[in-house]
């Protein structure tokens, strides 16, 4: 059954529909107002006096601009309990928009560079996840992201320390600044994690060209690709990705801010749908882009010309190129599915 709507109905439509999101960076999730109580309750200086200032410093021109803010608000963070009431806040958030499931990136490297201990990070960021599932009914799972501006040593001591923990993470990712730090750099690192039965993604194709996708593919092995918005550039990477459904978790208003799009009007992500790409929505680094999951739901209803189809197909994808059990799977499908007859009535 197709389902039409009225084109005022779509937002609504849009923000009510259950989905996951695959592609958000636990610390972009950090809110001025949290890294200032951060800063107060762990006596760190931050160099900007108060929110407003901080906030109006969050006008990027490409991805490494936002990255130097984005270390430096992360900087804050110290405890275990700072870890959990970060992730919380984001769960709480993430509950108004609609998510049911959440797979998190989080970047250890940020944290442990500065002396916090890996199993503050880690068990903060678990507690709010069982928080998520038990008091909210999401299902939240982390996946550890390598910073690719730094080494493969480096990348091989986190893998390390993480190992101890490895039932409180599903997937490794990679992350950080893309251009002169292509997959082939961390080829034997992801080798090693998905030996350890970790699942893999990564960032690629967001500044970085269709080639960085294809080695992500073939040389890290990854089950999808973050960003992957220049992937369009490369008609035989688009079949690939069509036919072997390899999904792209796309983020709007982070292409948007950090001028990988002039406008969101011009963005590819309905062209991705119309050729049959596995496309999905997501909001990155919320609290530095704008917005959270629905408002980027909703920017691209008011700037694209998105059907009430394309945004179930957007839905369904976001479970379908998920991480979640076969089980999980249909009974998240089958919250879409209520969703839609239930709106499609009144
Ligand atoms: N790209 C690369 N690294 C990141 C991003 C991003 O959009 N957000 C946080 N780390
Ligand atoms: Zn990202």
């Amino acid at each position: 059954m197709t389902l039409h709507l009225a084109p005022e109905r779509l937002p609504e439509f849009a923000r009510g529909l259950p989905k996951a999101e695959l592609h958000i960076h636990i610390e972009g999730s950090l809110e001025p107002e949290l890294i200032f109580a951060l800063a107060q309750r762990n006596a760190v200086t931050i160099p900007y006096p108060d929110v407003a200032s901080l906030r109006a410093a969050y006008a990027f021109s490409n991805l490494q601009s936002f990255l130097d803010i984005y270390y430096a608000g992360a900087s804050v963070l110290r405890t275990e309990q700072d870890f959990h009431d970060m992730a919380w806040a984001y769960f709480l958030r993430a509950h108004t928009d609609h998510i049911t499931r959440a797979e998190l990136f989080f970047d250890p490297q940020t944290h442990t560079e500065r002396g916090v201990a890996f199993a503050s990070v880690i068990d903060g960021l678990r507690r709010a996840c069982a928080r998520a599932r038990s008091e909210l009914g999401i299902e939240a799972e982390l996946i550890l992201c390598f910073l690719r501006h730094l080494s493969e040593e480096a990348a091989f001591a986190t893998l390390e320390e993480a190992r101890p923990h490895l039932g409180k993470f599903i997937g490794v990712g990679l992350d950080s600044s893309e251009v002169g730090h292509p997959p082939e750099k961390f080829a034997r690192v992801f080798a090693d994690a998905r030996r350890l039965g970790l699942r893999a993604v990564a960032h690629a194709g967001e500044e970085g060209p269709p080639a960085y996708v294809w080695s992500a593919l073939d040389v890290l092995k990854v089950e999808r690709i973050d960003h992957g918005v220049q992937s369009l550039k490369d008609p035989a990477l688009v079949r690939r990705l069509v036919e072997q459904r390899i999904p792209l978790t796309v983020c709007p208003l982070s292409n948007l801010k950090l001028c990988v799009f002039d406008d969101l009007r011009a963005h590819n992500l309905k062209r991705m749908l119309e050729l049959g790409v596995v496309a999905t929505v997501n909001s990155d680094d919320p609290a530095y882009f704008g917005g959270y999951l629905n408002r980027n739901f909703e920017a691209c209803v008011e700037a694209l010309p998105l059907s009430a189809q394309d945004l179930v197909t957007l839905a369904r994808n976001s479970f379908d190129a998920s991480f979640a059990s076969p089980q999980e799977k249909r009974m998240q499908r089958e919250g879409v599915d209520a969703f839609v007859a239930r709106f499609a009535q009144g």
